[in-house]
């Protein structure tokens, strides 16, 4: 039975056991009911709580049944949750571990909750594509008020147990949740319960109307094109504006709606992908991870820096090593400046960011890293200077330590050749910067055992990182696919578009930023090294607009001007960057001509799909879902649409094939639509 019902005295405990995240299923809702009526039926029980068994509240609505598209079968959790408000008896909630969604819309319904200090509480559902549908953002709302639940519902994040009871929407944090919530119990019960959530108003009267337009506008640019965090926003304000029956009737309104949407569906996709991107082919769960106790990064430049601070925050001692006592103090500057930040916002205290950097210490000398598990190489993507440092890591770190490598696009095995524990190279591959960017993608060499692989899945975990395991080629998944877009992007220049139409369509997409402004971030200078380094296909060019503007010294946002013009960290349209943009296009004898939207996107968007069906096809991704994870959460593609691959089922396959055969005469063979794609077409799917 999902669910258990015992007696302590007069207080009857109703526990839910469905692992693994206590899952609120038909099953569990049934035993709910049962239990609830069971106890309002027994004259001897005077108040009930409701905890979970093996450490956890409920995580939620069970997703499968979400996914499944059809309406949930009875009792759905708004007659469960309307049972407790009638029960006439004290109901109390005992939270441990995580109490998420209708798992947490559950104990926000019960006259009081009681968390574990360590427990996390919150209405993830906006992930999902979806809003809270069991008066979640009403009864959020009453307890906390319109700010904090704007706030916290619109992003989805999971609080803390202190930041929780601060807001109101906890009422007391005990070491043994489940005792001091039978003491709660049983003391509403003799000096009468406190008034339900639903019954509060004490935070919803006089509300400035204008917080919710203030909160709108501040926030239209970060939830552009989605639909659940403007519906969220909407229910709380209904909170806050209508009667108490219309509010909680228009929430389920709106949840219904988000919950028929395409952007549903695709977040769902993500979070199954996501979860199976952590399953490396070939590796099963017998391997054990190797345990790491403490890492060496080699190179304090950014990457290395914000790596360091990976390691630091997870409780893990980390040595960083650079070539002088300069550069280390360089490194060290760049540490405490993400720390200060990180302070800032309020991420960390002071006494956590103090002992994290604590767990941070400097060197010079390889002879000081031999105590360490694993050492991350991130130095300049240089392949002499890289094997340099392989083959010093080889030499002085203890036999059983990996050697990872943080470069995005060199050859794996290249290195592990150099060393003589090829079985224990692998590539990890952090995004800048690295302690925010959500993605790591690991890339597997030849050699790589099992174990190495299955270490750095499981560390990816421990340093907060969503992590895919990516084949080695040139640029793994992510990078090389780029490589398609960008060359796109600056064909789509020479023919008659502008920066400002490409990087406008992919934003009104829903990226943050579009391919050309992003060369402008990272500098097209870089962009251009990188580039001469890469040799193409004799049948493709690249575009000579990149090379121009390195040499011009227009080099991007560090030069105040590159594909735009910036002032005050503001882009505008630069007329000398289109007068470039005109002389190429004159130079090769294209009559520059008006490009539509809709080209733009097809041209951008189809050659990534096009990319990934080799990328599957060859086996350097094992799923499509695993290309879309690294397309999120590394490139930005808006997680809503659901990442390349899955998009290019919903844009329709056939579109794909239709653009690549137009671009193959005039791009090179390697444009043509790859079979695996034409494959998919045919059968409706990547599988
Ligand atoms: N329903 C069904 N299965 C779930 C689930 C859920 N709500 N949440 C997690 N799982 C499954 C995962 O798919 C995974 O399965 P596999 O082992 O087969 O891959 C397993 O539980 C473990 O999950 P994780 O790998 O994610 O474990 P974790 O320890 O890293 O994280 C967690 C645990 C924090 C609970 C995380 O799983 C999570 O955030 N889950 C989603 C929570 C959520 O979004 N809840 C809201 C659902 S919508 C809702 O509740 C509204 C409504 O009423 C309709």
């Amino acid at each position: 039975m999902p669910t258990h019902y015992f007696c302590d005295g007069d207080v009857a405990v109703l526990s839910i056991d469905n692992p693994p995240v206590n899952a609120l299923s038909l099953e569990v809702r049934r035993g709910l009911m049962e239990g609830l009526n069971r106890a309002a039926g027994d004259a001897a029980v005077r108040a009930l709580v409701i905890t979970g068994a093996n450490g956890s509240f409920p995580a939620g609505a069970d997703i499968r049944e979400i996914a499944s598209g059809a309406a949930f079968e009875p009792p759905i959790l708004l007659e469960v949750i309307a049972r407790i408000e009638s029960l006439g008896k004290p109901v109390v909630a005992a939270i441990e571990g995580v109490a998420l969604g209708g798992g947490f819309e559950l104990a926000l319904a019960c006259h009081a909750r009681i968390a574990a200090s360590g427990a996390r509480v919150g209405l993830p559902e906006v992930k999902l594509g979806l809003i809270p549908g069991a008066g979640g953002t009403q009864r959020f709302t009453r307890l906390a008020g319109p700010q904090a639940a704007l706030e916290v519902i619109s992003t989805g994040e999971a609080l803390a147990a202190a930041r929780a009871r601060a807001l109101g929407v906890l009422d007391a944090l005990a070491d043994a949740p489940l005792p001091e919530a039978v003491a709660w119990a049983r003391r509403l019960a003799k000096e009468g319960p406190v008034p339900l959530a639903s019954e509060r108003e004490e935070k919803i009267t006089a509300v400035d109307p204008q917080l919710f337009s203030a909160w709108r506008a501040a926030h239209a640019r970060k939830f552009k094109g989605q639909l659940a965090p403007w519906r969220i926003a909407d229910a709380i304000e209904a909170a806050c504006t209508r009667g108490r029956a219309e509010a909680f009737a228009l929430e389920r309104q709106y949840y219904l709606e988000c919950r028929e949407s395409p952007q549903r569906k695709a977040l769902m996709h993500v979070f199954d992908a996501e979860r199976a991107a952590r399953k490396i082919e070939g590796v099963g769960p017998q391997v054990t991870p190797l345990p790491i106790r403490r890492a060496a990064v080699v190179g304090g430049g950014t990457m290395g820096a914000g790596i360091a601070v990976l390691f630091a925050n997870a409780d893990i001692p980390v040595t960083l090593l650079d070539v002088s006592t300069a550069a280390l103090e360089a490194a060290m500057e760049r540490i405490r400046s993400v720390y200060a930040q990180t302070l800032e916002r309020g991420r960390l205290s002071r006494v956590q960011a103090d002992a994290a950097l604590r767990r941070i210490c400097g060197t010079t000398d390889y002879a000081s890293l031999g105590q360490v598990d694993i050492a991350i190489e991130a130095v300049f993507e240089d392949p002499a200077l890289k094997r340099a440092v392989f083959e010093q890591l080889d030499r002085h770190l203890p036999a059983h330590a990996i050697l990872a490598t943080n470069t995005s696009t060199l050859d794996i095995d290249s290195l592990a050749q150099v060393t003589g524990r090829p079985q224990q190279v692998v590539g990890t591959h952090f995004f800048s910067p690295a302690h925010v960017m959500k993605l790591m993608e690991n890339v597997r060499g030849t050699a790589s055992a099992p174990q190495t692989l299955a270490t750095v899945m499981a560390l990816a975990k421990r340093l907060g990182k969503i992590p895919v395991m990516a084949g080695n080629c040139d640029g793994f998944i992510g990078n090389r696919m780029l490589l398609y877009y960008g060359v796109e992007a600056e064909r789509l220049l020479e023919e008659g578009a502008t920066p400002e139409q490409v990087d406008g369509v992919i934003e009104a997409f829903g990226f943050a930023m579009g391919p050309l402004a992003m060369r402008d971030l990272a500098g097209n200078d870089v962009g251009w090294a990188i580039r001469r380094n890469r040799t193409l296909p004799p049948d493709e060019r690249w575009s000579p607009i990149l090379q121009r503007m390195a040499e011009e010294g227009r080099l991007g946002r560090k030069s105040d001007q590159g594909f735009y013009r910036y002032e005050g960290g503001k882009r505008h349209q630069n007329p000398e960057a289109l007068a470039l943009i005109e002389s190429v296009s004159r130079a090769l004898g294209i009559e520059r001509r008006a490009i539509s939207d809709a080209e733009i996107l097809a041209r951008l968007l189809h050659p990534l799909v096009n990319e990934g069906a080799k990328i599957l096809a060859e086996g350097i991704a094992s799923r499509a879902g695993d290309i879309d994870v690294v397309y999120i959460h590394g490139y930005g593609f808006p997680a809503y649409k659901g990442g390349p691959m899955y998009w290019g089922l919903q844009e329709g396959l056939e579109k794909v094939i239709a653009t690549m055969a137009r671009l193959a005469p005039s791009h090179g063979a390697r444009w043509a639509a790859a079979p695996r794609l034409v494959a998919a077409a045919a059968r409706g799917t990547w599988d």
